[in-house]
């Protein structure tokens, strides 16, 4: 066994889809000493966060906190808190975290019908409508921002309409989008919306911010059956970022204070700020791609802002031109990943990491690899 244990962090720039760059101010926030869960100055950290989260989201909803864990563990709260067995349920699914909704919905019991498309296109209004009015639905959820395809859904007002005239509950994940474009929670009527925090808002992984309006609160206190997942069961959960304080598990302390951090940045840029860097720099990155006679999978009207994929071109080895880009220049990009394998990187400007360096910093480096040659696409 080697005698070394030295933590050795090789210098990144993290440009995938996540996690991205933390700023200086979250890193030194994760380093400050842990008082207790339930330390009156916690309490007031974890209102701050509370506070923040829900103007991030564009909501009022009182039910509004991290839950402890990755996005998974968001959208694993959003479907188990209001999934009860037999439950009949409509995913989309517009790439691999579509496809992941659908497993985990299944898990919980549900029936569970898809309405899909090919990776790198987004749901068809008339679509669902149709799907919708086939039976009756317990909800509808969608991936707002697919990070597997690089794919933005629009129409989430009409989608979150939809599902209401049809008496179902709708579901957002908007872990690719929440605090890199506008996730208008309240004004869209979205009942339920979860997300993480090592994407868009550039805190550390392990918190998935999640929303939860009205009418899915009606829904979670009617239900018969308890929750299928203790750990996640969020009216249980609540009683500890609510009133009573109760212990419920113990909060991850100093990631509550890298979001109480990266939150009052995104405060201090302003979302409209945030929104329009995130955009400025994506379509930078768009016009250079092209420059490059590279292609993007998804037609410019549906990118995401927040991650672009780009097709690995005939003369090029995606796995050749990713190590190179890590090795040569310490850069990260994301993999295709699912059905999308080898055939895409995805180059993620999120949070921190969207900055218009940055761009200048991949294009250059894409143009150098490429131009160099090396081996051929194996697919
Ligand atoms: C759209 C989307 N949903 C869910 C997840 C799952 O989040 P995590 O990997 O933080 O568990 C991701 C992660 O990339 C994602 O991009």
């Amino acid at each position: 066994m080697s005698s070394n244990h030295k933590l050795t962090i090789p210098d990144r720039v993290l440009l995938g889809p996540g996690p991205s760059e933390m700023p200086a101010r979250v890193l030194q926030a994760l380093a400050m000493p842990v008082i207790g869960h339930l330390d009156p100055a916690f309490l007031q950290i974890m209102d701050g966060v509370q506070q923040m989260l829900r103007d991030i989201f564009q909501t009022k909803n009182k039910l509004t906190i991290p839950v402890s864990g990755t996005g998974s563990a968001g959208m694993e709260a959003a479907l188990s808190n209001f999934i009860e067995p037999g439950d009949r349920v409509l995913i989309g699914v517009i790439g691999y975290f579509g496809e992941r909704m659908v497993d985990m919905a299944g898990r919980y019991g549900a029936t569970v019908d898809r309405i899909e498309v090919p990776w790198g296109q987004v749901l068809d209004l008339e679509e669902v409508k149709k799907a919708l009015g086939k039976h009756s639905y317990k909800l509808l959820a969608v991936v707002h921002g697919e990070t597997s395809s690089g794919a933005q859904q629009p129409n989430i007002k009409e989608l979150a309409k939809l599902a209401h005239e049809h008496g179902a509950l709708f579901i957002l994940d908007t872990v690719a989008s929440l605090g890199g474009v506008p996730v208008e929670v309240d004004d869209w009527n979205v009942d339920v919306a979860f997300s993480g925090s090592q994407k868009a808002i550039s805190a550390s992984p392990g918190l998935a911010p999640i929303t939860i309006g009205k009418r899915a609160e009606e829904v979670l206190s009617n239900r018969k059956t308890q929750v299928g997942n203790w750990y996640l069961s969020l009216s249980e959960v609540q009683k500890y970022w609510g009133k009573e304080r109760t212990y419920h598990h113990t909060a991850p302390i100093q990631l509550n204070y890298a979001m109480h951090e990266a939150l009052s940045i995104v405060a201090e840029e302003g979302l409209e700020a945030r929104f329009s860097r995130h955009r400025q720099n994506a379509e930078k990155l768009w016009e250079g791609i092209e420059e490059l006679d590279m292609e993007m999978l998804v037609k410019k009207e549906n990118r995401l802002v927040t991650v672009t994929s780009v097709k690995v071109p005939p003369s090029a080895s995606h796995d050749h031109v990713k190590k190179h880009l890590l090795e040569d220049y310490g850069i990260e990009v994301g993999a295709g990943l699912g059905q999308l394998k080898g055939q895409i990187w995805r180059i993620g400007l999120m949070g921190h990491s969207s900055r218009r360096e940055y761009v200048t910093l991949v294009l250059a480096a894409l143009r150098e690899i490429v131009a160099a040659g090396g081996p051929q696409n194996a697919n």
